[in-house]
């Protein structure tokens, strides 16, 4: 008779600001390291006091964290240090029995490592930080590219391509690194919609257009490409399979191809900059075609004022 071992619960804490591939790559490797996973999400109070203010609040960024599919629990408004009181709740309540972070240092304000109980009792594992994305980066790259447009700078929809000196392509490049980090956040944001769309079927396919499709309806070229943001939507619970690249319009051949029952379609998006066609006119024909209501009034924009907000009040 085999013995039933109890399985190893690992515990990872963070912020989770403007969720990014980052962090789910952060909780998929942390997932690597134990059976279930417990995701403490540190609460609005804790990181003004040890960051600064989020953009993004407890409740807001409790959904994005939860919809990851290697997440198995979540603790609301968790502590930012692992003080001794908290580790003992986290071993003796939820059966913890290793605490994880990212192999880069976390400081409390005093300088001091906000992990070193658990390191010291042998109960912290490390993971490798993801390179090249962070929330402080997307805040810093949103904030730049409302200051210019405020100061009447360039248009967001140029090609970078374009010869028109130095200054404006440093502007350029800069501005172009935005669009495809908003579109990131809309990804992660919409993993409601994702729940949404999932519940009115058995299994969830979810086309992520190409590069190419986005810059000819949006205007301007995505800088995060087609895999990066293939990652961002493979991420979520909710998902079983991505088309990746796929057309604008949904053709008749793809519905017959994919076995697709039912085409969904949320009531809030990025409006595109070409009028007069629509990509689910075949669906609609078919009669298999439903518009859901967007969970989250949530946009680009409004991610954008509230960091210009927050960065007034100082
Ligand atoms: N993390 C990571 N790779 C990144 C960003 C974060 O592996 N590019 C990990 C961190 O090491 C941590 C977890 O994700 O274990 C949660 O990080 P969080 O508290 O949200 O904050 P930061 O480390 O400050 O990440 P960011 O700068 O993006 O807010």
């Amino acid at each position: 008779k085999k013995e039933r071992k109890r399985p190893v619960r690992v515990y990872m804490d963070g912020c989770f600001d403007l969720m990014h591939y980052g962090h789910a790559n952060a909780l998929r490797q942390a997932k690597l390291l134990g059976d279930q996973l417990v995701v403490g999400v540190v609460s609005d109070e804790e990181i003004v006091a040890n960051k600064g203010p989020p953009v993004l609040l407890m409740e807001e960024r409790l959904t994005l964290v939860s919809g990851l599919k290697w997440v198995d629990e979540v603790i609301p408004n968790a502590p930012y240090e692992i003080t001794e009181e908290f580790m003992n709740t986290l071993f003796n309540k939820y059966n913890i029995d290793y605490i994880i972070h990212g192999d880069d240092p976390c400081l409390l304000p005093d300088g001091t490592d906000a992990y070193a109980l658990a390191k010291k009792v042998g109960r912290y594992k490390q993971i490798k930080r993801t390179e090249g994305v962070s929330s402080t980066d997307i805040v810093g790259r949103i904030l730049l590219t409302f200051k210019q447009k405020e100061a009447g700078g360039m248009e967001t929809t140029t090609d970078a391509n374009q010869n028109t000196g130095a200054t404006c392509d440093k502007v350029k490049s800069q501005l172009s690194n935005f669009l495809p980090t908003s579109r990131r956040i809309m990804q992660f944001s919409n993993g409601q919609i994702l729940r949404s769309a999932r519940q009115l079927g058995d299994f969830l396919l979810v086309g992520v257009h190409d590069d190419q499709a986005i810059r000819d309806r949006r205007g301007y070229r995505p800088i995060m490409h087609l895999h990066e943001r293939t990652l961002s939507v493979l991420a979520c619970r909710y998902v079983d399979e991505v088309i990746i690249g796929a057309p604008w319009e949904v053709s008749r051949d793809m519905i017959t191809t994919f076995n697709i029952s039912l085409v969904v379609h949320g009531t809030v998006t990025e409006g595109s900059s070409v009028v007069g066609i629509d990509p689910y006119t075949v669906p609609k024909s078919m009669g298999i075609f439903q518009t859901i209501t967007s969970p989250k009034p949530i946009t680009t924009v409004s991610v954008a004022t509230r960091i210009i907000d927050n960065h007034e009040a100082y």
